[in-house]
């Protein structure tokens, strides 16, 4: 018997992406708008059912194209930045949200600051004199390290004892305790933890560790938390037969440990935040190629305009992304390919061993699942220019939300 498809997985907008390949050179990402709203609209609607004043942020590391960022926040989102561009960004679109950087620096921590459009997140006790040194904000929150983690792969795993990121277990009071003294008033709490995570109890696991930690601090410091993060890390499904997250069952299971927890700790509910990347924007994308080589070798290399530059998950993870021949049908007769890029790098791969129907030159292969974590990780290795962004609007245009770079791009830094 065959696995069952995940329709979401195996969608595309074939015939928009048909007629931007005649409008637009490929590569190229195009992005739906319909699914973005869609996205959005699920998410803060799931979390408003249990928790109605949820504060959901979008994680512009995923994706930060403006014009993309704008649809986002105009859908209630604020925004969870980590990095003095981001906060730039955030702040010229009009929007507030949560800073949450690490290892940042006294100059990243004044610009942030300056923008004036953030509650700052600190990774760490030692970043505390340099808050002193700035300014004491009346709002502060930590990342904590809870000592749990789990993610779509090793990599994605962000917290245990392995990872770099948030307050370790013994410092929390501490942490807690030196911001009141510097004249800290408000508090928030927060944990990031792991990415692409498709298990739905893990989230109220993550929920129940920070209540826990919540718990201790108010015992030791009187502190009571005005918000709760839980973080991003809402998993897709990026192989067909992977099934969806359910996002109710998240919710319900995080409404369920605030219910007992809260009371058992004797805290006052703190509002719950959460900020996804993956989740509202993966599969809203695709990276588009044009097969240029067909080379039979020991295998078959189906060589496209795109690389790992465009999108690095599958070179840097190992990452599966499911591939559409455009326009082809899939029940016709296939063969086992490898998709590669261009780049002198043999993990310039995007599907290895794929059963694909037969593919010729000038074919269109679209790359799944590349809303997310795919232009905004690109690069220009190889010195290859970053591709153009498309929007199919809810009216079904094409708009152009990106040019492509130039080769006098690549070099306009240099003397
Ligand atoms: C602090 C923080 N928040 C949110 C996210 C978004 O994660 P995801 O795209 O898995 O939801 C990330 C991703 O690395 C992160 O580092």
């Amino acid at each position: 018997m065959s696995a069952r498809i995940n329709p979401n997985v195996v969608y595309l907008p074939t015939r928009a992406i048909q007629s931007a390949a005649r409008r637009f050179s490929t590569p190229f990402f195009i992005y739906e708008e319909s699914r973005i709203r869609a996205n959005c609209e699920r998410f803060r609607n799931t979390f408003r059912r249990y928790f109605p004043n949820f504060t959901p942020l979008f994680a512009v590391k995923a994706n930060t194209n403006p014009a993309l960022l704008r649809l986002i926040f105009s859908e209630g989102f604020g925004a969870d930045a980590s990095s003095e561009a981001e906060a730039w960004i955030t702040r010229r679109l009009g929007a507030t949200g949560m800073y949450t950087g690490n290892y940042t620096t006294e100059a990243e921590f004044r610009f942030v600051l300056k923008t004036g459009h953030f509650r700052f997140n600190l990774d760490d006790i030692s970043m505390l004199p340099t808050l002193r040194k700035i300014g004491v904000p009346k709002f502060l929150s930590f990342r904590v390290n809870p000592g749990i983690s789990q993610g779509g792969m090793k990599s994605l795993f962000l917290a245990g004892p392995d990872a770099k990121f948030g307050v370790p277990a013994r410092d929390v009071v501490k942490a807690y305790r030196q911001a009141q003294a510097l004249g800290v008033r408000r508090f928030g709490i927060h944990a990031m933890t792991g990415s692409n995570v498709l298990d739905e109890r893990y989230f109220a696991a993550v929920a129940d560790k920070l209540l826990a930690i919540a718990g201790e601090v108010k015992k030791a410091t009187g502190i009571d938390f005005e918000c709760l993060n839980v973080g991003g890390g809402f998993g897709v499904p990026y192989r067909p037969e992977q099934p969806c997250l359910n996002l109710d069952q998240v919710a319900r299971g995080i409404r369920r440990i605030f219910d007992r927890q809260c009371v058992r700790y004797g805290l006052r509910e703190p509002v719950l935040m959460a900020e996804p990347g993956r989740l509202i924007m993966a599969d809203t994308g695709w990276l588009v190629g044009r097969v240029h080589v067909v080379k039979h070798s020991s295998k078959t290399f189906v060589g496209i305009d795109a690389g790992m530059n465009d999108l690095p998950r599958p070179a840097i993870y190992d990452a599966y992304h499911h591939v559409t021949v455009v326009g082809k049908p899939p029940h016709g007769r296939k063969e086992p390919v490898n998709v590669v890029g261009r780049l002198c790098e043999n993990n310039d791969q995007f599907a290895k061993d794929r059963r694909l129907p037969v593919i010729a030159i000038g074919d269109l292969i679209a790359i799944h699942n590349a809303g997310a974590h795919a232009y905004a990780m690109g690069h220009n290795y190889n010195n290859r220019p970053r591709s153009t962004e498309v929007l199919i609007t809810r009216s079904g245009a094409l708009k152009k939300i990106r040019r492509a770079e130039t080769i006098r791009d690549l070099f306009q830094t240099t003397p």
